[in-house]
């Protein structure tokens, strides 16, 4: 397997991911806290399903459409927002949105991106999402939200289960700075991938939307969320953000139905479930295990008209999964990871390879279940297994 177009799917683009990018890059795209095993059931957590095809129906015609955050889109798609994707190669943020417009997805920019919000508007087609942060510096929040609102942005993502960094021992290990720079330790890792360091140079790399509060060079990423980041962040911020902006509010980071529920009394428009991957705390639920009670709890609360969205994150490798997330009652999926590894494996054809891949399996999904369009997925769609006796 030599090029994106010989990836048949998402774990193809990440073996050829790892084969791009140098160990200490690698690490930090894969990576996730403690032991990891949060980012494992997230995906373990999809086997605890199987699906149930009816038959005999014209599938002649299948529609992925969905309404996800107030967009229409070709599929319940949208890209999670990652942190200096310009990392894993220099199309960055730029490629990952035009891919994502390419698909009918929702894109998220994040607050953290090494493209500007502008530059991402200017170049990419299609929905938009801006992802913030809440910083002790709230005037820079502040900043970055009126930029999303002025370049059109549609939907608003704060992420809330940052208020300290999470303990990334593979990042720890790669000693990974801003910009990246050689020293002894990661000589070698750098000199056996020379494609991405020639690529790299193309690119300069830094923290696109933080004006003159850029991180000193030479700063590693987890120090710099920790002097940013404000961990007196909490539930009384969130009316202020809600009257700063008018369009969807989404929580992102959610575990809890109770706070689902709270974040529903707040005004929020939608909640993503999400353990950021595994990247946060670990032995975190996975937000699929959470997503049947959450989803209930805020019918109770709301009706079927006034519940919120919910959205899940983590774990989506297969068009399976995502039937499955909305089987369970999601109105739409989050991936962060595939993108990225297409994004390493071949730039904007590779992040285009890895979101055509997920669309193609969620239609012929669909068309295999015997269903023609993503509304007529429901709770009969799957069985947990073992299933009823
Ligand atoms: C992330 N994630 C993330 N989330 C967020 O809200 N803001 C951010 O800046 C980032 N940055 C980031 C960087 C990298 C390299 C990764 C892998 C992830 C978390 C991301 O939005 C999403 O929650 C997870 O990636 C979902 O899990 P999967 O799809 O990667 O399994």
């Amino acid at each position: 397997m030599k090029s994106v177009s010989q990836c048949w799917n998402i774990a193809d683009l990440a073996s050829l991911a790892r084969k791009a990018l140098p160990a200490p890059v690698h690490a930090i795209l894969e990576g996730g806290a403690d032991d990891e095993s949060a980012m494992a059931r997230n995906r373990a957590a999809f086997a605890d399903y199987a699906l149930v095809p009816r038959v005999l129906n014209d599938v002649s015609q299948v529609d992925g459409a969905a309404t996800v955050l107030g967009q229409r889109l070709a599929w319940p798609m949208v890209v999670a927002p990652t942190a200096i994707a310009g990392l894993f190669h220099s199309g960055g943020e730029v490629a990952l949105a035009r891919a994502a417009a390419a698909t009918g997805a929702l894109f998220t920019l994040s607050a953290m991106a090494s493209r500007s919000i502008e530059e991402v508007a200017a170049a990419a087609p299609g929905p938009k999402a801006f992802q913030a942060y809440v910083f002790r510096d709230r005037g820079i929040t502040r900043a970055q939200i009126q930029r999303a609102r002025a370049a059109g942005y549609g939907a608003l993502i704060l992420t809330v289960d940052v208020p300290i960094p999470g303990n990334r021992e593979r990042d720890r290990r790669a000693d990974i700075t801003l910009p990246p720079r050689l020293g002894a330790r990661t000589f070698a890792a750098f000199a056996s991938r020379p494609g991405w360091c020639l690529d790299k140079a193309r690119h300069p790399m830094r923290l696109a939307n933080f004006d003159d509060h850029c991180p000193r060079d030479g700063t590693s990423l987890s120090a710099y969320i920790a002097e940013q980041f404000d961990p007196t962040f909490n539930w009384a911020d969130i009316a202020p953000l809600r009257r700063l902006w008018d369009g969807p509010l989404v929580l992102k980071g959610i575990l809890r139905p109770e706070d689902a529920c709270r974040a529903a009394a707040e005004g929020v428009d939608a909640v993503v479930l999400s353990n950021h991957g595994g990247r946060q705390l670990d032995t975190a639920v996975a937000p699929l295990d959470v997503l049947p009670r959450t989803v209930e709890a805020l019918a109770r609360r709301g009706g079927a008209a006034g519940a919120i969205q919910v959205i899940l994150d983590g774990g989506i490798r297969r068009g399976t999964d995502m039937v499955k997330a909305l089987a369970l009652g999601a109105a739409g999926c989050m991936a962060g990871r595939p993108g990225l590894y297409g994004l390493a494996a071949g730039g904007q054809a590779g992040a285009l390879r890895a979101l055509q891949l997920l669309r193609e399996e969620y239609g012929r999904d669909l068309g295999l279940l015997g269903l023609t369009a993503t509304e007529q997925i429901d709770a009969g769609t799957i069985w947990r297994v073992p299933g009823p006796a």
